[in-house]
Formats: C-alpha cells, structure tokens, sequence
C-alpha cells in the first residue's frame, strides 16, 4: 500500500516540477511579447489549478509516508540522526515552496488580464524564480531521505 503512495508522490512531483519547468522554458524562449500575454492568459488559470492540486497531492501522500515510517517518533528520539535533519529541512524548504505558490497564485488570480504594478512584477518573477530553485534542492533532499529510510 505504501508503495501506491510513493508512486503517487513521485508522479506528484514530476507533474508538479515539470509543470514549473515547462513555464520557466517558455519565459525564456518565447520572446515575443503578444505571444507571450496571449499564452499565458489562457494557460495561467489552467496552470494554476493544475499546480495546486499537484501541491495538495504531494502533501496528502507526503504526510502519509511521514506518519507511515514514525518521522515524529524519529524527532523525538533522534532529533540529531541524519534522517532527522534531511526530513526537518525538506520540510522547512516544502514550507517555504507552499508559502511562496500561495503569494505566487494570489497576484496571478488577482491581476489576471490586467496590467501589472512593477512591485506586483517584481514579487511574482521572484517568487515564481525562488519555486523553481527550492525544487531542485527538494529533490535532492528527497533522494537523501530514501537512502537513510
Ligand atoms: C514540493 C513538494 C515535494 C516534492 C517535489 C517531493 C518530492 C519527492 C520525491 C521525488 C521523492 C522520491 C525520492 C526517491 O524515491 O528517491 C520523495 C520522497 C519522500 N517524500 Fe516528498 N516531496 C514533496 C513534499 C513532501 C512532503 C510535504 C512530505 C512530508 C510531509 C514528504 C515526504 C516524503 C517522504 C517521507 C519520502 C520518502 C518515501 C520513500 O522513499 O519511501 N514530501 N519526495
């Protein structure tokens, strides 16, 4: 059974950090600037609801894995062990991540189709640059954990 939640975890993950490197990618080499507004007016709402249930998922089954092999039970007896850190980390970055989508979604939703203000500008691409970065680092944290389960 555990295994399902894995499985589903990781294709949470690959829907959820490929969804965020495909609209990196398309930053970059879309140049053109009407091309670029038309795309991301009707891919926007799409992509928003596609990445938040993404996100849920991959807490639902996160946390499931988290109670499954007594992680708070590890926090208690062996705050210092590897695993500890690895999960404590993982889960201070997943934190972060949730907070920044959240900042990320409330600007989208609220300016969409609409002209930006330059600090609304700022806050989105940051935070949108700052999700993609944590991603990369989850994973490697992710890796880390498997090996020390
Ligand atoms: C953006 C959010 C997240 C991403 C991208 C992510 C990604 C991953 C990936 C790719 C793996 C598989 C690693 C491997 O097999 O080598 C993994 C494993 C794991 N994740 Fe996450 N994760 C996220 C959130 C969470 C959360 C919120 C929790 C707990 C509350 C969690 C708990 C775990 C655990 C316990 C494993 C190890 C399971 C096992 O190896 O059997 N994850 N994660």
């Amino acid at each position: 059974m555990i295994k399902v939640v894995l499985y589903t975890h990781i294709l949470a993950a690959t829907a959820w950090i490929g969804g965020s490197v495909l609209l990196f990618a398309l930053g970059i080499l879309l140049r053109d600037r009407s091309a670029q507004k038309a795309v991301y007016a009707h891919l926007g709402p799409i992509y928003g609801y596609f990445e938040t249930f993404w996100l849920i998922v991959l807490w639902a089954t996160g946390l499931t894995m988290f109670f499954h092999y007594d992680f708070p039970n590890i926090f208690t007896h062996a705050p210092d062990s590897l695993l500890a850190q690895l999960m404590g980390t993982k889960l201070i970055i997943v934190g972060a991540l949730t907070v920044l989508t959240i900042i990320h979604m409330y600007i989208a939703f609220k300016t969409h189709g609409m002209e930006r203000t330059t600090l609304q500008n700022i806050i989105s691409r940051g935070s949108s640059m700052a999700i993609f970065i944590l991603n990369l680092v989850i994973i490697w944290y992710a890796i880390g954990i498997r090996d020390n389960l």
